[in-house]
């Protein structure tokens, strides 16, 4: 049996042998992790950003009917028609539906991402887009930046990152126009998103009680150069509190041919383009409820108002008294004690709308009610 016996001695050699071994491995390695670090950071310092590849597209179902659609008031299509803008449905691309909100000024920046906000927080699977003056991303020489602008930057990024808002930024409709003023833009720009097959624009501020309803709206409908929000239940004039709009380069041209031979307002442009009773939303479409409701017209509800009910059958409530600034300012309680509802419940559903309104701001945007001095109310209170 030749059975190995080592020595203390050997053992000792073979021990710091293993020992030297052990170290210039770990030598070897740390030198060698810290080189591959160092080419690492290299070659991110050298290489071009490249842009973050795209998520792999997601099957997105279309939403369930919104029960609202269900109701059987006034004149619904012919069954066939139903079923096929259902079957649409079905086989919809949903990133080719879309949401925008138009941002001229910015003070009505915080407005316009809190809704997108409200429709990315209620899962809408449509895209949310935001236009703005392309001014805004001008960058100043030192980085320096006003208080508004900072704010207004700070914004854009949030919808951005937080809120998966495309960004879109817009030139004035004229071209050559002076690109500081609010008034050398226009909605019809909206009509430059192409790549597009229908986009929902919705007039702020306000707040949206019901996503799914808008999003029935905006895949359950043919796609029209033109679908308004009519001004009045009698349906003889269109409004721009909710516009429809299949974006093409003829209706793009066309409206600013017009705008550059005459300077008026988006509505009038709007009317003299598309006709009514044509281009309005059809009256099946809006038979789903309140699917845009001004809060000054809770002012008019009676005894039979029952707000459960109104938050039941309301989609989107736009914060407008023609009293107040809009929702974006603290006005006294004094002013608001005048002018809010007489009815109990439509009172608290009015005032709750305002409040959750602030709320939202504050979450969203970070920002307070801004402070307001009324020029001609200021005598009166
Ligand atoms: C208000 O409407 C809700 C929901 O439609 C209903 O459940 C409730 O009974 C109504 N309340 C009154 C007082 O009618």
């Amino acid at each position: 049996m030749g059975r190995l016996l080592l020595t203390s001695s050997q053992v000792s050699v073979i021990l710091s042998a293993a020992i030297v071994f052990l170290f210039t491995l770990a030598l070897f390695l740390s030198g060698y992790v810290l080189q591959q670090r160092y080419v690492h950071s290299l070659q991110a310092a050298i290489k071009p950003r490249l842009p973050k590849p795209l998520p792999p597209p997601k099957v997105i179902a279309p939403p369930t009917l919104d029960a609202k659609w269900a109701r059987p008031v006034g004149s619904r299509p012919e069954v066939d028609e139903t079923y096929a803008q259902y079957i649409a449905g079905q086989t919809m691309d949903w990133s080719r539906l879309g949401y925008v909100q138009v941002v001229r000024e910015q003070v009505e920046l915080c407005s316009a991402v809190m809704l997108l906000s409200d429709l990315h927080r209620m899962k809408s699977p449509a895209k949310r887009l935001l236009m703005f003056p392309k001014l805004w991303l001008a960058t100043a020489d030192d980085d320096q930046y006003g208080p508004e602008m900072s704010t207004t930057r700070r914004l854009l990024r949030t919808a951005a990152r937080r809120y998966g808002v495309t960004l879109t930024p817009m030139e004035p409709i004229v071209k050559g126009a002076d690109d500081t003023l609010p008034s050398s833009y226009s909605l019809a720009t909206l009509y430059s998103l192409v790549d597009y097959e229908r986009i929902l624009y919705l007039q702020g501020p306000g707040v949206l009680l019901d996503a799914s309803a808008l999003d029935s709206l905006l895949a359950f409908s043919k796609s029209e150069p033109m679908a308004a929000y009519p001004a009045t239940p009698e349906r003889t004039d269109m409004s721009t509190s909710l516009l429809m709009v299949h974006p093409s380069q003829q209706s793009y041209h066309q409206l600013r041919t017009l705008r550059e031979s005459t300077p008026t307002s988006d509505l009038n442009m709007f009317r003299k383009t598309f006709t009514v009773p044509d281009s309005l939303i059809s009256e099946w479409s809006l038979s789903m409820g309140n699917v845009v409701y001004e809060s000054q017209r809770l002012r008019d509800e009676n005894d039979n108002f029952n707000a459960t009910a109104f938050e039941q059958a309301t989609t989107f409530v736009r914060l407008s008294d023609p009293e107040l600034p809009g929702p974006e300012y603290d006005v006294p309680y004094s002013v608001k004690v005048e002018i809010r509802p007489q009815n109990e419940q439509a009172q608290e559903a009015w005032s709750k709308l305002y409040e959750r309104f602030r709320q939202r701001r504050m979450e969203v945007c970070g920002l307070d009610l801004e402070t307001y001095k009324p020029l001609m109310m200021a005598g009166q209170f």
